[in-house]
């Protein structure tokens, strides 16, 4: 009697667990800050700190990216369920909080498993039973891995269940080009069958004023997410960057298609992290991200000769932003 009455919880499959390392965070700052043009990896954005301005951005104002992809997504539901079909596994590449699988979830018919992927084991698991608990009708089988690498799933997964991948967020805009098509290829590297599919999302070329308002917002919260990289440079590796010595410039290059932003040195100075001691010229900046824009036909060009071909594109009645289902074609 009693356990018909407790709420069902979720399968959650035990931690199919890839030990990601962490990255070398020292021989990565050294490497970008010796090359010509200095750069940092913008993977580093995100320690706690981090992730908190970056939630915070996705609710400004300006940055239209996040809501704008759920609001498609939510309005989509329908024809991208029908357009996957039931009994899909979804794989959800960097998955984090969950928090976009898990309004769609609502709103697809009858995935049958979920595989998280990401490199945060806290936040995977916190999120994989969150999941599990409120749909108790899905398998959930979290993979802590890093998305940047080749990612191999469990054996005894069948290859039979019709595989969704899933890369929201306009994240592969962060890669480089060539990395953007290595990460396709590993993409394809996920699928089983022909028909896999590839449900993503990507922020689409526009006007320069909106671009560039969206990553450089009025009350500074990017700002103060750009720089807090120099900070955690300061504290993970005890290097003494004056942050107030800097300054965030973002700006939209066009031959590129893509926002750079930067850190800029506003004078003259030398920063030393542990041995080594490295040269700003006033007015010298640092690389800390790059955010490639698309056009559909650009992105589709990209994937096709990898094997993806589009089944449908939606997007919102201002094409800011594309959710893509690419159709996996041959193997
Ligand atoms: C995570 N990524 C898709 C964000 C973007 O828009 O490129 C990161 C970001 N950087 C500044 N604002 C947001």
């Amino acid at each position: 009697m009693e356990s018909n009455s407790k709420k069902t919880t979720g399968l959650t499959r035990p931690l199919h667990d890839l030990h990601p390392p962490a990255g070398d965070l020292l021989s990565e700052v050294l490497t970008g800050l010796t090359a010509p043009q200095k750069t940092l990896p913008c993977k580093y954005f995100y320690d706690q700190k981090g992730s908190q301005l970056f939630d915070k951005i996705c609710e400004l104002a300006e940055y239209y990216p996040t809501r704008t992809e759920i609001s498609i997504l939510d309005q989509s539901a329908r024809e991208i369920s029908d357009k996957v079909g039931p009994k899909i596994t979804l794989i959800e590449l960097g998955s984090g909080s969950s928090s976009k699988t898990e309004n769609l979830l609502q709103k697809i018919d009858e995935v049958q498993r979920y595989v998280p992927i990401d490199i945060s084991r806290e936040h995977l698991m916190e999120a994989s039973e969150r999941i599990a608990g409120r749909f108790p009708h899905i398998e959930v089988w979290p993979i802590c891995a890093d998305m940047n690498e080749e990612v191999s799933l469990p054996d005894d997964i069948d290859t039979t269940s019709k595989r969704v991948l899933f890369f929201p967020g306009s994240t592969v805009g962060n890669f480089e080009h060539e990395s953007q098509i290595a990460f396709l290829s590993r993409m394809k590297r996920l699928c089983a069958n022909v028909g896999d599919q590839l449900l993503i999302g990507i922020d689409l070329i526009k006007d320069i004023k909106t671009l560039e308002a969206a990553y450089n917002d009025a009350e500074g919260v990017t700002s103060e997410f750009n720089l807090n990289i120099l900070q955690r440079i300061n504290t993970e590796l005890g290097a003494d960057f004056k942050i107030d010595h800097f300054i965030h410039r973002a700006v939209f290059n066009k031959v590129k298609s893509r926002i750079e932003m930067h850190l800029v040195s506003v004078t003259d100075q030398v920063v030393q992290i542990q041995e080594e001691k490295f040269q700003f010229d006033s007015n010298e900046s640092i690389c800390t991200e790059y955010s490639h824009k698309f056009t559909i036909d650009g992105f589709v060009q990209m994937a096709q000769p990898i094997g993806w071909e589009l089944e449908q594109a939606w997007t919102d009645k201002d094409q800011l932003f594309a959710v893509l289902l690419l159709r996996l074609g041959e193997l």
